[in-house]
């Protein structure tokens, strides 16, 4: 069986002092609710993530942590980013990679999270790729052809060996933080669209075992509906993660 992931991606949010306090909020909370069901991951700013790898690790918890990017080369003259290698090295397990906020704002295309997710793979991280549809491409019932495409043009490009290690979020783009959420049916189709698509390239072996998460405007509210979709493996949270009690009703949905 999947276990569900429950993942917090934290975006470009909070201030240092707040960071550290919503840290230590969700370690009481892990220490004192039923998180046995899912595994956690939190995803801050990079800038964050050696001071949350030393709380978590001293304070013996098992949330994992996430890098929101890394850059698509391993090492050199490249002002401003950071390094799969990096981020590894400082108790990083997991990056994202395809968000539509990178793809939109910062112009990365398919060669680029290729790359980025070679590089993630070689440090022996696990590449969470993201996917998603604009309100466009459903509206114009080409939902499903647009997310085959992101997926041919990516993930297409692994060995079922490095799929086996990857994670994919649906992320439709406009439930992204727009409090639309897909339906429990929507989202259920096109994660079992997705996994289907993952099993005539790469087998039911690496389809079955493969984590799919849903993101765009999750919240206590609606997460149990969502995750109790078979084909829903967890959630990719953005909002509600920076709530420690808003996270944890949906880490214990
Ligand atoms: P919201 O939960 O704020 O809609 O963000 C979803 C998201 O983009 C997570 O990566």
């Amino acid at each position: 069986m999947r276990k569900r992931l429950i993942a917090g991606n934290w975006k470009m949010n909070m201030h240092w002092n707040e960071a550290m306090t919503l840290i230590s909020e969700l370690v009481q909370k892990e220490s004192e609710g039923n998180w046995r069901n899912a595994d956690v991951t939190i995803i801050p700013p990079s800038i964050y993530l050696r001071s949350a790898f030393e709380f978590l690790k001293n304070s013996g918890s098992k949330i994992e942590l996430g890098a929101q990017n890394v850059a698509a080369t391993e090492n050199g003259a490249f002002t401003g980013e950071v390094s799969a290698s990096m981020v590894h090295q400082i108790g990083t397990s997991l990056v994202l990679v395809g968000h539509s906020e990178r793809r939109e704002y910062f112009a990365e295309n398919d060669e680029a999270l290729v790359n980025k997710i070679r590089c993630v793979l070689d440090q022996n991280l696990t590449p969470l790729f993201c996917c998603g549809e604009h309100l466009d491409h459903r509206n114009s019932g080409n939902h499903e052809s647009t997310i085959l495409h992101q997926l041919e043009s990516v993930v297409f490009e692994f060995t079922a060996d490095e799929v086996s290690n990857m994670i994919i979020a649906y992320e439709p783009i406009w439930a992204i933080g727009t409090g639309e959420t897909a339906s429990p049916q929507q989202a259920q189709e096109m994660h079992a669209f997705i996994r289907t698509s993952i099993q005539k390239k790469f087998g039911n072996e690496v389809s079955n075992k493969l984590r799919i998460l849903y993101g765009g405007s999750m919240n206590p509210e609606n997460a149990a509906e969502l995750l109790a979709q078979p084909d829903v493996d967890g959630g990719l949270i953005g909002g509600a993660s920076i709530d420690a009690n808003k996270f944890q009703a949906i880490i214990e949905a």
